[in-house]
């Protein structure tokens, strides 16, 4: 299908050990440009690791990376977010008690002056460029100037992701189980968000447990077990009966 583009990530033959667990053995994949991949797999599998490693959370032990073919070996979650590597965090790292446009602009808070002297927030123009930005991914927020605890769960994910778009250099957002605390409802939000997210351009790595979700939005599917890589498929290509079997080994 696309086998001349050239990926966006590579991993190849990743390894972290914890003292004496090796968390991940060998996994090799990688990501297109655009490509919504999903890492699926049992209870400890190694996936939030992988994803840890990529975000440059964790140092890996092992293998390499490679982002536009280049050797991409980060030391911190900084180095990640400096070539376009964002990743949401299950808590989302929102403060609550803020509005949803000052978590989006959270310390790059745009000023105005009173009288030409006194610097203060300027508030219409984070409002208004926090809509315009989570507009571009077909997002809706109903306030803007509510704390953000007041917002449900899917609209929550909706600020930080907004957070994210705000710098337009996220290339790769990794999300791990982005749906798990989520309603049914909601749900549905993330995943058409997250297809929005890949019809505007950006790499989606998205770790889920939820095989409807994975089949609903993903064009490949890694599995992992224990550690090691079960396969790599084409979603279009294999039935949930199939990723099952790879995601609990054993059978033919
Ligand atoms: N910070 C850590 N310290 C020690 N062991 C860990 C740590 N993180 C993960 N592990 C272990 O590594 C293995 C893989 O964990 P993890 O990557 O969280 O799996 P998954 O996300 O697929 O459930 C598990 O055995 C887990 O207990
Ligand atoms: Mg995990």
């Amino acid at each position: 299908m696309s086998q001349t583009v050239q990926p966006l990530l590579q991993v190849n033959h990743l390894r972290k050990n914890f003292g004496a667990i090796e968390a991940v053995k060998d996994v090799s994949f990688d990501i297109e440009p655009a490509e919504i991949v999903a890492i699926v797999g049992d209870n400890g599998a190694g996936k939030s690791t992988v994803a840890k490693m990529i975000a440059g959370a964790y140092r890996r032990d092992g293998g390499e990376m490679l982002w536009n073919s280049t050797p991409y070996d980060p030391t911190q979650p900084d180095d990640a977010r400096a070539i376009g590597i964002e990743t949401m965090y299950q808590d989302l790292a929102l403060v609550n008690d803020l509005d949803a446009a000052g978590n989006i602009f959270l310390n790059r808070e745009p000023m105005r002056r009173i009288f030409g002297v006194l610097p203060v927030l300027d508030r219409g123009q984070m409002r208004s460029r926090s809509a315009d930005i989570l507009r571009r991914v077909k997002i809706e927020l109903p306030s803007y100037d509510r704390p953000v605890r007041q917002l449900s769960g899917g609209q929550r994910q909706a600020a930080a992701l907004g957070r994210i778009l705000l710098s337009d250099r996220a290339r790769l957002i990794i999300m791990d189980e982005p749906t798990a605390a989520l309603g049914v409802q909601e749900q549905r939000k993330v995943l058409d968000l997250i297809s929005s997210l890949g019809e505007a351009g950006i790499a989606i790595m998205i770790i889920s447990h939820n095989l409807e979700h994975v089949f609903s939005v993903s064009r490949r599917i890694v599995v992992l077990r224990g550690g090691r890589l079960a396969g790599v498929v084409k979603t279009a290509e294999v039935d949930r009966q199939h990723v099952v079997s790879l995601i609990v080994g054993g059978g033919a």
